[in-house]
């Protein structure tokens, strides 16, 4: 399904000491997952999501097609880990373009731009449209100033009662604003397990109900789910391709490559990375320590990033995702003249030329002492995507037990929300208002 091509990194890797201590430290964070010893292991529900989140398919599906026929659009209102799932499979699963009679599904909810929410209004004045508001917590401030304004558009354009129909909680079983308002107004919910963290849930009904409303094969994501679950976690015999990308990438980190710049080539991938990127970002970063993670899509990057990546400071290295067979094929043709000189390319297909770009890169990056490790699957297609998922998902949650911190809390988050909540004068931050009032006083 996934493998895994070193041969870019291989040549930076050769301290024998660091690597045998590194296999190490992977056999006892396996170890320490599967028997729920680690830190955090309150949060390692994840790990069992394919089979658990099974039982609730049919629900997840009927509840889809029903909100498929009253509406052409699904207003998905989330941030993080509650929102970046969803919009990197649809990307990924999706034909570029849209065709007419398609649904919609549209996120919101994940910023703080009134321009966003009031240029959505309009875009949303002829379609009939549903909202799955999601948040965990049932508290982040984001997803609840857009829901606030979209529930008022939906009462406006609907009436109270037909808007309750149309909405969808998913959230906590019993705690926060979210669970309580879903309650109070009947709500459709689904609920976010306890054991299972933002950042994990792609595969609940977080992930999986706005795929669902696209028509997208859920079951056979878990499918692909739980076939990683079986290669990379169960099976822990000798070194797996998830094993290899631990292995490597902390190794470089251990050598002082600071930077993981995740690659695609493809640009339906973009959202995968800002999926990837926050979860090994909230995940990794603490303490301290962690690989500061960043992206770039090739070849467009190439014209902008490419300059500093092969000759600037030396701090960083690649892991490059790419996809063997592309959904559809487009071949150069053959002009008479030739005045644009592509004629030694007819008959070639574009994707030939973008694996040649590729492999061109990855030979001209190790020349310029930046690693890259390749991930590749044959396809992509929804088996192939939560496969993906639930490889990455592992990889992170045993990359930070080799590093030594618990991948599975965000106690950063919470700084700028504590100062956000005291200048905007929220009840309970009278002190951190006080403080923050005194510094910026200083400073001005
Ligand atoms: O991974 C995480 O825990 C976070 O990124 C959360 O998903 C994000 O902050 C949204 O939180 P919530 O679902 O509680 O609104």
């Amino acid at each position: 399904m996934i493998d895994v091509r070193l041969e870019h990194v291989r040549p930076f890797v050769e301290d024998e000491t660091r690597t045998n201590d590194l296999k190490t430290r992977l056999k006892e964070a396996k170890k320490a997952l599967q028997e729920k010893k680690g830190p955090g292991s309150a949060f390692t529900g994840w790990v069992d999501l394919p089979a658990r989140t099974r039982q609730e398919l049919d629900r997840i599906r009927v509840l889809a097609a029903r909100h498929r026929e009253m509406s052409d659009v699904l207003l998905v209102i989330g941030i993080g880990g509650s929102y970046l799932g969803a919009r990197a499979a649809l990307e990924a699963l999706d034909a570029y373009f849209p065709h007419d009679d398609e649904p919609e599904v549209i996120f919101a909810g994940h910023n703080i731009s009134g321009e966003y929410l009031e240029d959505l209004r309009d875009y949303l004045s002829d379609k009939r449209f549903s909202i799955n508001v999601i948040s965990k917590s049932g508290t982040t401030t984001e997803p609840a100033i857009a829901f606030r304004f979209f529930k008022r558009l939906l009462e406006e354009r609907f009436g109270a009662d037909e808007a309750k129909e149309r909405i969808v909680a998913t959230t906590d079983a019993s705690k926060g604003a979210l669970r309580t308002l879903a309650d109070k107004e009947g709500y459709e919910t689904f609920v976010i397990p306890d054991d299972v963290g933002g950042r994990y849930s792609f595969l609940t009904p977080v992930g999986l109900f706005p795929v669902a409303f696209k028509g997208h094969d859920i079951e056979s994501m878990l499918d692909g789910a739980e076939n990683a679950r079986e290669r990379y976690f169960t099976d822990s015999e000798g070194m797996n391709p998830l094993d290899a990308y631990v292995m490597y990438r902390n190794a470089l980190y251990e050598s002082g490559k600071k930077i993981e710049l995740f690659v695609h080539y493809e640009p339906k991938f973009r959202h995968l990375s800002e999926w990837w990127k926050q979860l090994f970002g909230e995940s990794e970063g603490k303490d301290g320590k962690g690989l500061f993670v960043a992206s770039a899509s090739f070849t467009t990057d190439l014209h902008s990033l490419g300059q500093y990546i092969q000759d600037g400071e030396r701090h960083l290295f690649a892991t490059v995702f790419s996809v063997k067979e592309p959904r559809r094929v487009s071949v150069i043709r053959e002009e008479k003249n030739d005045s644009d000189n592509l004629n030694y390319l007819a008959g070639t297909t574009v994707d030939t030329v973008n694996k040649k770009a590729m492999e061109g890169t990855l030979i001209a990056h190790e020349s310029g002492n930046v690693p890259s490790i390749v991930i590749e699957t044959d396809k992509m297609d929804a088996y192939t995507f939560g496969h993906v998922i639930y490889f990455f998902e592992l990889a992170c949650a045993l990359s930070g037990y080799v590093l030594g911190v618990n991948p599975f809390d965000q106690p950063g988050v919470e700084a700028y929300k504590r100062n956000m909540f005291a200048l905007l004068g929220k009840k309970g931050f009278e002190d951190r208002a006080e403080e923050l009032a005194k510094r910026m006083k200083k400073t001005r």
